[in-house]
């Protein structure tokens, strides 16, 4: 694990800008035209095809040229696309990778081409040759997550015991250790105490992973959880941690399945993230999940417009946090932002007032 468990305090995300002197950006702008590689990695969660076009549509208002893929989950195919822009001759590449580990000889190439790198939302690994990292706050959201479900149970009054069930993400993707991570600090001192249980006995991140985020993985998973370990009429349970609304929305499906019926009280709370359309939709009407964690995705392929432009105009980006994310070669410079949680009770003012979704799109649940 490239995270230390204590290892993510930093300023708050905005404020104080640290100046990345000596890191020598600014040296080559002369000759820089802003030609950008965008490398998206999946088109099955919808925030991702939502941030290719933003960041697309800002570079290019910018006057820059623009190459944007989206790999589709396969990795073999992302790194085809990186090479073939870096052949082309971009001068900055935006990746959020599939593989955090598959990408180092074709970053090696575009290095020597003295391309500048970004690791978008995931960080990559294992490689020398990434410059940047843009992202949020990854060990907070799965601190939010779990903060809704002890909130939720009210287990600080309540003597439990709490049967409670825990997701993570794709073992792939870099973020995924600081969601679970950020969950399990959380609800440690819960579980010492013996007000939590975890009847599987799963709290490591392997048997938890979800691959590919699938909800359809999750679901199965779940499906099968309940069936071993709930099948008696004593073991209920009430609460799952979940990292990512797709995953919440196929958990939802495996407890519906088996009977637990939403928006009754007996109905376990049920984490989330990224505030999709469908998810949001479950928020309000009080049928799934009860909270998701709300990442302003517009903020982000912002500053990462903002980190080329400044390298183009010949400065240096602006990060706030260089000690937390190491690669395995080097704590990589990074720029983090603030998540938010999402229930009932604020989705109108985080998500519709800031018109990151409308109301109609959420009871479409489509964004
Ligand atoms: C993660 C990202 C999450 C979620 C997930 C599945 O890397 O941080 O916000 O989008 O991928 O797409």
């Amino acid at each position: 694990m490239h995270l230390s468990r204590r290892g993510l305090l930093y300023g708050s995300a905005g404020a104080a800008a640290v100046s990345l002197a000596g890191c020598g950006a600014g040296e080559e702008s002369a000759s820089l035209t802003g030609f950008t590689g965008i490398s998206m990695p999946t088109d099955t969660s919808e925030r991702w095809v939502i941030e290719g076009k933003a960041l697309e549509s800002n570079l290019k208002g910018l006057g820059y040229d623009v190459i944007h893929q989206n790999a589709k989950d396969v990795v073999e195919d992302q790194i085809a696309q990186i090479q073939s822009m870096v052949d082309e001759g971009v001068e900055f590449l935006v990746i959020a990778a599939i593989d955090n580990t598959s990408l180092g000889q074709v970053l090696a190439d575009a290095k020597d081409k003295g391309v500048t790198v970004i690791a978008y939302d995931r960080l990559i690994l294992e490689t020398p040759d990434v410059d940047f990292y843009a992202s949020f706050d990854n060990y907070q959201v799965g601190v939010l997550q779990a903060t809704h479900i002890i909130d939720r149970l009210g287990m600080r009054d309540n003597p439990g015991p709490f049967n409670i069930e825990l997701f993570s993400g794709d073992l792939g993707d870099n973020n995924s250790q600081y969601f679970f991570m950020g969950g399990l600090d959380t609800l440690e001192s819960f579980i010492y105490e013996g007000k939590v249980l975890i009847p599987s006995g799963q709290t490591e991140q392997e048997p938890t992973a979800t691959a590919g985020w699938s909800g359809d993985a999750a679901q199965t998973r779940m499906s099968d959880l309940l069936g071993e370990f709930y099948d008696d009429d004593e073991t209920e349970l009430h609460a799952v941690l979940s990292p990512y609304d797709g995953i919440s929305r196929g958990v939802v499906a495996a407890l519906v399945d088996a009977d637990y019926e939403p928006g009754t009280g007996g109905f376990p709370v049920v984490t989330g993230q990224d505030a999709e359309a469908a998810s949001v939709k479950a928020i309000k009407d009080g049928t799934g999940q009860t909270e998701t964690v709300f990442k302003d995705t517009r903020q982000l392929a912002h500053t990462v417009t903002g980190m080329v432009k400044a390298i183009v105009d010949g400065g240096d980006p602006e990060v706030n946090d260089l000690g937390t994310y190491d690669n395995g070669f080097k704590f990589v410079p990074s720029l983090l932002l603030e998540p938010v949680d999402v229930t009932a009770d604020n989705y109108k003012e985080v998500i519709v007032d800031s018109e990151y979704l409308t109301e109609e799109q959420i009871d479409a649940g489509e964004a």
